[in-house]
C-alpha cells in the first residue's frame, strides 16, 4: 500500500467543446477499467456540468475559483458555484494565471483557503521560470511560493501541490528525473517542516509536457504522486496511457 494514492489530473485550459465530451466518457471508462488511481478532468467552466454527466467515477474539477462566495466580481466564479455545477476539485495558482491575471501568492492562498474551506480537492501550482533555474534560484523560488500560497488549514487528502516548471509547460521540454527528484524532495521537506506528519501525506504532482512517453519515468521518481497534464489530457488516446502508467508505478 502506497502512503499516497496517485492522482492524474487533466487541465483542459481554454480548450474543449460539447462535441469533445466523448473524450471524458472514454477517459472515465478507461480509468474505471484501470483502477487504483484518482483521475480528474478540469474543463472550462462552461463544460463542468455537462462533463459531469459523462464522468462516471472520475472527478470533474475547475481551473480557478474566486476567494469570495459571491459579490461584485464580474466574470469570476465562486467555490459554492463550482460545487453546485458538480466540481469536486479546483486548480489554484496555475502559472498561466499567475502571469496573465497577475495572481500573487496571497491571491492564490486566499483562493485555496476558500476551496479547501468548501471541501474541494485543491491543487496549488508552483514552479520556477527558466531564468530562475539558470541562476540557481529554483529551489528558493518554489519554497517562497509554497510559503506564500499554501493555507494553514486543510482536511486530509484535499491539499495537493503541483510542481510545474514554467519552461516545461506546453513546450515539450520535460524536467529531468534528477531535477524533478531534487525539487519534489525539497517540496516534501517544506511540507513536513510546516505541517509535520500530515505533510508527508500531501500529494505532489509533476506538471509540464507530461506525455505517454515520459510518464513512467516521472512516476518512478520519489515523491512524484501523480501528474497535472495539459495538452495530453485533451484526448483519451493520449491521456489514458498516462493513467495506466500511474497505475503501474
Ligand atoms: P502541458 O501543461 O502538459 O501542456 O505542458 C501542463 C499544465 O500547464 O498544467
Amino acid at each position: 500500500m502506497h502512503l499516497r494514492r496517485k492522482l492524474v489530473a487533466g487541465n483542459w485550459k481554454m480548450n474543449g467543446s460539447l462535441g469533445q465530451l466523448a473524450e471524458v466518457s472514454a477517459i472515465a471508462e478507461a480509468a474505471r477499467a484501470t483502477g487504483g488511481v484518482d483521475v480528474a478532468v478540469c474543463p472550462p467552466f462552461t463544460l463542468l456540468a455537462p462533463a459531469l454527466t459523462r464522468a462516471g467515477g472520475i472527478t470533474i474539477g475547475a481551473q480557478d475559483c474566486h476567494a469570495a462566495a459571491s459579490g461584485p466580481h464580474t466574470g469570476c466564479v465562486s467555490v459554492p458555484m463550482l460545487k453546485e455545477a458538480g466540481a469536486r476539485l479546483v486548480i489554484c495558482g496555475h502559472s498561466e494565471r499567475r502571469a496573465d491575471q497577475h495572481e500573487t501568492d496571497a491571491d492564490v492562498r486566499a483562493k485555496a483557503e476558500a476551496a479547501l474551506g468548501g471541501g474541494l480537492v485543491t491543487i496549488i501550482c508552483v514552479g520556477e521560470s527558466e531564468a530562475e533555474r539558470a541562476a540557481g534560484g529554483h529551489l528558493a523560488r518554489v519554497e517562497a511560493q509554497l510559503a506564500g500560497s499554501l493555507p494553514d488549514d486543510w482536511e486530509e487528502g484535499e491539499l495537493v501541490v503541483a510542481y510545474e516548471p514554467i519552461w516545461a509547460i506546453g513546450t515539450g521540454k520535460v524536467a529531468t528525473a534528477v531535477d524533478v527528484a531534487e525539487m519534489h524532495a525539497a517540496i516534501r521537506a517544506a511540507l513536513v517542516a510546516r505541517y509535520g506528519d500530515r505533510g508527508a501525506r500531501v500529494r505532489i504532482l509533476y506538471g509540464g509536457s507530461v506525455k505517454a512517453e515520459n510518464a513512467a519515468e516521472l512516476f518512478a521518481v520519489a515523491d512524484v504522486d501523480g501528474a497535472l497534464v495539459g495538452g495530453a489530457s485533451l484526448t483519451a488516446a493520449q491521456f489514458v496511457p498516462i493513467i495506466e502508467a500511474a497505475a503501474a508505478s
